[in-house]
């Protein structure tokens, strides 16, 4: 196991349905830490660098459409194994087939406004997390309640 980081948007239909807050209380009730968090308007370059593996696609330009279409918020998630855990809190990618329970599963019913993204693996959260943070806005400090989060051999 190894302590992880991972990047979380929250797509602009989270914001604009007022969802922020029950989306980063799912966060940090799992006892994952927030170690960056920021609100921001996308740009159609950060886009294709976030999508790099997407933008070839035929759903691209729809896809660079609605993540610019308002503001996000962007946050750094850190724990052991962050990236898998919060993959699945957020639930699979279709809002519609994403299990009861996960945030996707439980606020929306469609593929494109799925209201978060994670991270897929750790090389691509290095990637994604310096498109949306420098590192003076990250703040690694150990919390009081990380003794009683998870075991030190878990990290
Ligand atoms: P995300 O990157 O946004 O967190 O979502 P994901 O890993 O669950 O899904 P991914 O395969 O990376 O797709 C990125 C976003 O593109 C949209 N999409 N549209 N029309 C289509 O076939 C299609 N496939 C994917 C989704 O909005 C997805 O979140
Ligand atoms: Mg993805």
């Amino acid at each position: 196991m190894a302590l992880e980081r991972t990047l979380i948007l929250v797509k602009p239909d989270g914001v604009q349905r007022r969802l922020i807050g029950r989306i980063v209380s799912r966060i940090e009730d799992k006892g994952l830490q927030i170690v960056a968090m920021k609100m921001l308007q996308i740009t159609p370059e950060m886009s294709r660098q976030h999508y790099a593996e997407h933008v070839s696609k035929p759903f691209y330009p729809e896809l660079e459409g609605f993540i610019t279409s308002g503001p996000v918020v962007a946050l750094i998630i850190e724990g052991p194994e962050a990236v898998s855990v919060m993959r699945t809190l957020m639930g699979a990618t279709n809002g519609r087939a994403s299990a009861p329970g996960t945030i996707r599963g439980d606020y929306g019913a469609s593929r494109q406004m799925n209201l978060i993204h994670g991270s897929d693996g750790v090389d691509s959260a290095k990637k994604e997390i310096a498109v949306y943070f420098k590192d003076s806005e990250i703040f690694a400090t150990p919390l009081c309640i990380t003794p009683w989060s998870w075991a030190p051999e878990e990290a």
